[in-house]
């Protein structure tokens, strides 16, 4: 059931921008999330930001429940191919998680030649190294899924693709590390395609984030949001492949085309105001997402966020 329009727009004026818990230990302020230090554990609240190109453009209402409670859905199916950080999700946007000792990569595995690798192939780059084969189709399926990893850029500048062996030679990720993490980010891509597959969707691609605790290789991050992966309904994909037509999609690809077609924003300059009924209209795509994704029912907890977070962090003992 789609969470009606109304209680999303009651919503709007409630929505998480920002977080101040300084009791909860350092602050970091990423582009979504506000990560909180406290020795060898993190506090990874969620906000309701909505960031495209790597500018924060808005918010969304829900968004942050949304995506945690997405990326602890996804943590939970994948914990037999590769540990990852969570130890607690003590309210729909928190998670509590161990601190890894992050790589400077961004581990992006693609099942499909779409998006800025099209544009790449289009162009006749191959900032990847992956010399692949003329001729192919845009949103064509690979063989097998590639990896084409990417630095982890700080915020406000953009990531830098590279090709495995720049970051081998680079010393980036050490090639011990490299390898497993690349094993594990294969295993998790094919935990996320099978069960795309039962709810009817395609997983394109998707970004991982590895790091280590000790010598223990841990997923961190978030996975398998509709921030970090598309997916594709996959009902009548081979139809629109075929007629060269747009693929169906899930995720938020859907912001940067209305930026890109309605406001001429690509990701250059100062971003545009996103309007209200725009809030509401891609919110509902996260929820729809979100419900295909799971194959459950949302229910969206109405009211203040900051307030029902600080709740539940001292119901958990962290305030
Ligand atoms: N378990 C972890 N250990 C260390 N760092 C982590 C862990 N989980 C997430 N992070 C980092 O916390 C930040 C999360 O905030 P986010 O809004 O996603 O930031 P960004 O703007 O860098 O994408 C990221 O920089 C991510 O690498
Ligand atoms: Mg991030």
């Amino acid at each position: 059931m789609p969470v009606s329009d109304q209680i999303l727009a009651q919503q709007l004026s409630h929505t998480l921008s920002r977080t101040d818990f300084p009791a909860l230990g350092e602050k970091y302020q990423g582009k979504v999330r506000d990560t909180y230090r406290q020795g060898d554990r993190l506090v990874l609240i969620t906000t309701d930001r909505l960031s495209a190109f790597d500018h924060v453009l808005t918010t969304l209402p829900f968004k942050g429940d949304l995506l945690n409670t997405l990326a602890s859905f996804w943590f939970e199916k994948t914990a037999h191919v590769v540990k990852n950080h969570v130890i607690d999700i003590p309210d729909p946007c928190v998670t509590v998680a161990r601190r890894a000792e992050p790589f400077a990569i961004e581990f992006v595995v693609r099942g499909y030649l779409t998006g800025s690798l099209w544009r790449d192939y289009e162009a006749g780059r191959d900032p990847y190294g992956l010399h692949l084969p003329a001729g192919l189709t845009r949103d064509s399926k690979f063989p097998a899924p590639i990896l084409t990893p990417s630095t982890k850029a700080p915020i406000g500048q953009h990531d830098e693709p590279m090709s495995e062996a720049q970051v081998l030679e680079r010393g980036l990720v050490n090639a011990r590390d490299w390898q497993r993490a690349k094993e594990a980010a294969m295993g998790l891509f094919a935990v996320g395609t099978s069960q795309a597959a039962t709810q009817g969707l395609l997983f394109v691609d998707t970004k991982y984030e590895f790091g280590r605790i000790g010598d223990e290789l841990v997923v961190i991050d978030e996975m398998h949001t509709p921030d970090s992966s598309r997916f594709w309904r996959a009902e009548g994909y081979e139809a629109r492949l075929a007629n060269g037509e747009a693929q169906v999609m899930l995720d938020k690809e859907n912001l940067r085309q209305w930026l890109i077609a309605e406001r001429g924003f690509s990701g250059q300059g100062t971003p545009p105001p996103i309007p209200d009924d725009v809030r509401v209209s891609l919110t509902q795509k996260y929820v729809s997402a979100w419900e295909t994704i799971t194959g459950s029912t949302f229910s969206p907890q109405v009211g203040n966020v900051a307030e029902r977070i600080r709740k539940n962090l001292e119901r958990a003992k962290l305030l």
